[in-house]
């Protein structure tokens, strides 16, 4: 059951220093609704030891409310596992928070909705790289961390958009297995000489874009700075400027500070960035994840209120997806791409 909420003058006064940050963002018409969410979550998450994660596509009232941790899927794990706290609760896709389990397997990890998937971890299982193992023997699996605990346990070395060009490189090998996102692979193989052995996964969100899509942008908007998630077509990708995750587009308007920029992936980004960056206009493409879009402020406040939903694993399991998200870890890392 959902809990309705007063916004009262306490809460106003609590919530006033967050609305300030966001007021460029979310029309003053709709905090109303979200404060008392905010105030509620955020008492809350002191009385069980919480923190709230939240990844860069979440609605900036969840981003910039109540988490205490932005950023990227892979970013968002390794501040789970550093933090301090009994309970994590992944604002992001169930993939996100099966990795914050796999990196922290004595914490409680919850989601505030189970269906909140992805196309992309969607697109294999288990079995399906075990058949690829027996086809390639010996051929290194490295694996996207947008899958499944299974998959992660069956790969040699896990990957995120950041690092992907630099893990392949590592192995020292002439071949690889990539997995499960044929867009992300294609543009690895266009920056390495290591053959790569493709899956035919995509994200849902980001096979939408078109190269035409970009064009009409610099064209509309002369001297506009595209910037693009790999998960994009390779044709999407050869018209923008930049390519790189979600903190690497993060970092690079904070390092370049482009007047102008339109970033080619899910639509809240650029909302949290623009909250960040009040110089820079931002012009905004509209392709959302519907799985991103499940997780809710009242969402969120069941979520803590009942210790829902859990999300567990096999300590087995666990240990086995650990030695591929580990392997990762340790290979030498440079700044977010
Ligand atoms: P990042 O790791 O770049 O945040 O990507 C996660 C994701 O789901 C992109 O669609
Ligand atoms: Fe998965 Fe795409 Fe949504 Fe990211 S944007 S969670 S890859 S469906």
């Amino acid at each position: 059951m959902m809990t309705t909420l007063e916004f009262t003058p306490q809460v106003e006064k609590a919530t006033a220093s967050i609305y300030a940050r966001v007021r460029a963002v979310i029309p003053e018409i709709e905090w109303p609704v979200h404060a008392p969410y905010i105030a509620r979550i955020n008492e809350l998450k002191a009385e069980r030891n919480a923190v709230i994660l939240a990844h860069n596509y979440q609605t900036p009232e969840i981003f910039h409310g109540v988490a205490d941790y932005t950023g990227d899927s892979l970013g968002l794990a390794q501040q789970a596992r550093d933090a301090d706290a009994d309970v994590i609760v992944q604002c992001g896709v169930h993939f996100m928070a099966e990795t914050a389990k796999i990196l922290s397997y004595d914490k409680t990890v919850l989601i505030p909705d189970l269906r909140a998937g992805c196309s992309l971890a969607e697109s294999i299982t288990g079995a399906d790289v075990r058949m690829l193992k027996e086809r390639y023997p010996g051929v290194p699996v490295v694996t996207y961390v947008n899958t499944t605990a299974d998959v992660k346990a069956e790969s040699d070395i896990c990957c995120t958009s950041a690092n992907a060009v630099q893990i392949v490189n590592s192995l020292g090998t002439d071949r690889v297995i990539f997995l499960p996102d044929e867009y992300l692979g294609r543009y690895v193989a266009q920056n390495t000489d290591v053959e790569i052995i493709l899956w035919e996964g995509s994200c849902e969100v980001h096979e939408r874009f078109t190269a035409e899509e970009l064009r009409q942008y610099r064209k509309q908007t002369p001297g506009i700075e595209i910037i693009a998630h790999p998960e994009c077509p390779p044709d999407v990708l050869a018209e923008a400027d930049f390519v790189g995750s979600t903190s690497g587009m993060i970092d690079f308007v904070d390092r370049k500070r482009p007047e102008r920029v339109v970033m080619i992936t899910e639509c809240s980004m650029s909302d949290n960035v623009a909250v960040e960056f009040p110089d820079v206009e931002f012009v905004r493409p509209c392709n959302l994840c519907p799985h991103m879009k499940r997780i809710t402020l009242p969402g969120i406040l069941a979520c803590l209120e009942n210790m829902q939903y859990e999300v567990t694993m096999d300590e087995d399991l666990a240990r086995r997806a650990y030695s591929s998200v580990q392997r990762m870890l340790a290979a030498p890392q440079r700044k977010a791409a």
